[in-house]
């Protein structure tokens, strides 16, 4: 498959050869974004084994991978960091915290040693806490550390919304919110399809508006990770294309416009790290516009942050 863009020697490393980390490296290989992937996992032995594996994928692109060290992070556009203990089936993202946080002491400033110019891009639950505390442990600025977040769920949000309206997820124009996890809002108030409001739609399509069909759109995008993992175990190759969704304005610098977690104020509480729409280039994430949200929607907002907020105190207390 030839590469989809003409980017040189762009690498990208990745922390981290579980099943996310493996399966972003296998979607960077196919998509041609980087000319390098560079795989680190303390399992030096599997990590080897997963780059001999991937490397016969490397045949059919224009990318080599390597497995390497965090001195291999060197001169990366961008790292990603998946490693860590995922969600068991029952488990909530924040139930990962402690074990985690103690893995993101270790990990991050190694990165931000070697690659001091690079941009994180934090896959590891809970993805809210651990960006926030790898803007802390990196000392990097808060524009150069962001996660995945709610772009995972947005990006569900739009396939239940298409599939229930009969659209492509590409033309329907509505975002998750807030914490990547329980507390998460759906932005009903600016959700669009055809530069139409979800009502107006329906109105223009002579069909009924039903709240109730909405409502079970926004409780499958909440859910869909926990039935995910209760039948397979994990979840990695819808969070493994949304790393790479994000990878792409980043390398190619295309001010594209994502959900993405970054510490923030947010429903008027200061330094913590939730989800907004931010503008996505080779500097990182910006939030240049702030979403105008309804009077409930920035108060659903607040107790997300809130509850994030209490977490982030508990790692220090
Ligand atoms: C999920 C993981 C990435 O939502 O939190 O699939």
């Amino acid at each position: 498959m030839p590469p989809q863009h003409n980017v040189k020697h762009i690498k990208i490393a990745i922390v981290g050869a579980g099943s996310v980390g493996v399966t972003t490296a296998y979607a960077l290989l196919l998509n041609g974004l980087a000319a390098e992937i560079v795989l680190i996992d303390i399992d030096k032995n599997r990590a080897l084994g997963e780059v001999m594996d991937l490397s016969h994928a490397a045949h059919f692109a224009q990318a080599r991978v390597r497995a390497g060290e965090y001195e291999d992070c060197a001169g990366s556009a961008a790292v990603i960091i998946t490693a860590g203990v995922n969600q068991k089936p029952g488990q909530t993202r924040l139930d990962l915290v402690k074990t985690n946080y103690a893995l993101f002491q270790d990990v991050v400033p190694k990165i931000a040693q070697h690659a001091p110019d690079t941009i994180l891009v934090v896959a590891t639950n809970p993805v809210d806490v651990l960006t926030h505390a790898a803007h802390q442990l990196s000392g990097f600025p808060v524009e150069r550390v962001l996660g995945s977040g709610t772009a995972m769920d947005t990006t569900r949000f739009r396939h239940e919304l298409g599939k229930y309206f009969g659209v492509n997820p590409r033309n329907v124009h509505a975002v998750i919110v807030g914490e990547h996890g329980d507390s998460q809002l759906a932005v009903w108030s600016l959700a669009t399809i055809s530069g139409m409001r979800l009502k107006d739609y329906c109105q223009q399509k002579g069909v009924e508006f039903s709240e109730a069909a909405m409502e079970e759109c926004s409780k499958r995008t909440k859910e869909a990770a926990y039935e995910i993992i209760r039948r397979k175990g994990k979840t990695n190759y819808g969070v493994a294309s949304v790393l790479v969704s994000i990878l792409e304005p980043i390398i190619t610098d295309a001010d594209a416009i994502m959900t993405v977690s970054r510490v923030g104020t947010y429903g008027g509480v200061e330094d913590v790290a939730l989800s907004m729409p931010c503008k996505l280039n080779r500097h990182g994430a910006h939030q240049d516009v702030p979403l105008l949200l309804s009077k409930s929607e920035q108060e659903a907002l607040r107790q997300s942050a809130l509850s994030i907020k209490e977490v982030l105190s508990s790692l220090t207390a």
